[in-house]
């Protein structure tokens, strides 16, 4: 069941796959407004606001919307054996509240982002290019699985493409 929720999603991961090439040849803008606990120096703002995606931020139910989907997505990964082995040992309830933190806030949502930039967070996990695609593929399935539309699940995504730059570190 969870193999062919997997395979249908395929043709999304390949448009991700471009939206991360996109991304690649843009520059990154680095702007130290947000409030973050830790902060890498030269690290990108690890949740840039974007007002003009109110309407997006509604798609995902707004902050309630997206604390579900949070529950949803840890659940993903802790059954994937390719994400478990980076997820479960860490703080379940912190790292769902500020993905949720920081999702909100990009989406712009109003949302503080209390948590460390991307390069911070993912510094001790040893992430390949096979790691983040795979991570994607659950958000996708937990996004799903809430309902999400995907052209909303498309805007988040193409937002969140961009961070494998500093998410992959090996
Ligand atoms: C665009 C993609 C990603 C985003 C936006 C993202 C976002 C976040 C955020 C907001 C946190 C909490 C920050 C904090 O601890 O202060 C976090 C933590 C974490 N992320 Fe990611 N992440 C992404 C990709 C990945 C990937 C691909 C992996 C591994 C396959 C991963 C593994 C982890 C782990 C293990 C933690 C907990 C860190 C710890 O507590 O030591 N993330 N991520």
């Amino acid at each position: 069941m969870f193999q062919n929720t997997r395979v249908r999603f395929r043709p999304v991961a390949l448009l991700l796959a471009g939206l991360l090439l996109a991304g690649a040849s843009s520059s990154v803008t680095a702007q130290d407004t947000s409030p973050t606990v830790e902060r890498t120096p030269g690290a990108a703002d690890p949740a840039p606001a974007h007002p003009e995606l109110a309407g997006v931020f509604e798609e995902f139910g707004g902050r309630a919307g997206l604390d579900a989907l949070m529950e949803e997505f840890m659940s993903v990964l802790l059954a994937d054996p390719r994400m478990r082995p980076f997820f479960e040992k860490v703080e379940h309830d912190r790292v769902k509240r500020q993905l949720a933190e920081q999702f909100c806030a990009i989406l712009g949502g109003g949302c503080v982002y209390t948590g460390r930039d991307m390069i911070a967070a993912h510094a001790a996990h040893g992430i390949d290019r096979a790691d983040f695609n795979a991570l994607v593929e659950d958000l996708q399935i937990a996004m799903s699985k809430r309902g999400i539309p995907f052209r909303a699940q498309n805007k988040l995504l193409a937002l969140l493409a961009p961070m494998h730059r500093e998410v992959i570190n090996r």
